[in-house]
């Protein structure tokens, strides 16, 4: 039994609209143009003290200030952008732009935030103002960064920050917090490998970097199963080998490519420094030319212990104690929120939306955010503020 107000469930209807409309007209990180344009358009329209575009490009933030008087503050944050895919759900509201889609529920939390705008500069019923941040480019694009470089905290300060996403792994009705943390660390690397290529019928006569390139990837798992504790976590994916074309000629270069995933900070500088290492003894070994490339990504995402509970107790008031998982296991995914936990303490949760078991999971062709989720999430959103900024 979901404890939903009156006046969130009112909003369902009109709710479910905007969400269409987003999901048939999804654009990529920092294209949210059209997305841009209907977010600051409809805060507009509800009276939002102020709305600001432009920081990040296409971000938009929000403020609205309670009718009672305060100096306290509080984030909320949605991410806008949808992912380079060909929906295949068949809804009459699919995406109307092709190779692009809502494939990670972004419309989804758009609109329940917009929801929550809604509602809050209606009732105002709080002590202080919300900041309503509305953020580009989460998928790869680090939107969140961008926006903290564009000054987000600085001219908006806030004290703590809250951000949220749909889990289809978990039944609708159901909230999931972690205690610390909640997503791994996401870098990128890259080995270029060159040999000399030959007749594949002499191989002596040059050098392959295919057996190299072979040898390399068992030895890298090295670096996770024997040298990280099995209690830290940390996961090494390498997700490309390419090389040669032709049966019968041994290439001249190989190229991989991989994913390294950790939480702390001395797990993530080890493993990037042993993958040097070992690449540099390995082109030793085998006679070959390696260089490694190595990007940094999104870093993990650690929630704050007050802002966790806080938030868990505050998805417990609407869904009830039984259906929130306060210590839920981390994920080795990457979310750029975690820019923001560097700056502000907060907290971001995990909201049951259903559809796993159907196979309607995020980043799949088939993914349609669950609309019976918006008046939970926006009931989350509004519960953050009215119990935060309760008294000036
Ligand atoms: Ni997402």
């Amino acid at each position: 039994m979901m404890r939903i107000s009156a006046a969130v469930e009112a909003l369902v209807p009109e709710m479910t609209a905007w969400r269409h409309h987003l999901h048939a007209h999804p654009e990529l990180g920092y294209e949210e143009h059209g997305t841009q344009a209907f977010v600051a358009g409809k805060l507009k329209e509800f009276g939002v003290d102020e709305v600001v575009t432009g920081m990040a490009g296409t971000g938009v933030v929000g403020v609205i200030r309670g009718k009672r008087p305060g100096n306290r503050s509080i984030g909320l944050r949605a991410d806008m952008d949808a992912l380079p895919i060909t929906e295949l759900t068949g809804k009459p509201y699919a995406s109307t732009n092709p190779g692009r889609m809502h494939a990670c529920g972004h419309d989804g939390h758009t609109t329940m935030l917009l929801g929550a705008a809604r509602h809050l500069s209606q009732s105002r019923d709080f002590a202080g103002s919300v900041v309503l941040i509305f953020q580009p480019a989460e998928e790869g694009g680090a939107g969140a960064r961008k926006m903290i470089e564009d000054g987000l905290f600085e001219r908006f300060p806030v004290e703590v920050v809250y951000g949220m996403h749909n889990w289809p792994q978990m039944p609708l009705g159901s909230f999931a917090m972690h205690r610390g943390p909640v997503m791994a660390a996401t870098d990128e690397i890259r080995i270029e490998i060159a040999g000399k290529g030959c007749h594949a019928a002499m191989p002596h006569t040059g050098v392959d970097p295919v057996v190299a390139a072979a040898q390399l990837v068992s030895a890298l798992q090295n670096i996770i199963s024997r040298e990280t504790d099995p209690m830290d976590r940390a996961v090494l994916s390498i997700t490309a080998i390419n090389a040669g074309s032709a049966f019968n000629v041994v290439p001249d270069t190989a190229t991989l490519k991989g994913t390294v995933r950790t939480f702390r900070a001395d797990t993530r500088k080890r493993v990037v420094g042993r993958i040097r290492e070992m690449v540099e003894a390995f082109a030793k070994a085998f006679g070959v030319a390696m260089e490694l490339h190595h990007r940094e990504g999104y870093p993990p995402t650690i929630n704050h212990d007050e802002q966790a509970a806080f938030g868990a107790e505050v998805a417990a008031g609407i869904v009830g104690e039984p259906n929130v998982a306060r210590d839920q296991l981390p994920s080795m995914g990457g979310e750029d929120f975690s820019f923001m936990l560097e700056k502000v303490p907060g907290a971001y949760i995990w909201m049951g939306v259903g559809g796993a078991e159907e196979g309607r999971i995020l980043h799949n062709a088939k993914y349609d955010f669950n609309d019976a989720a918006l008046p939970v999430g926006v009931s989350w959103w509004t519960g953050l503020v009215e119990r935060h900024l309760s008294a000036g």
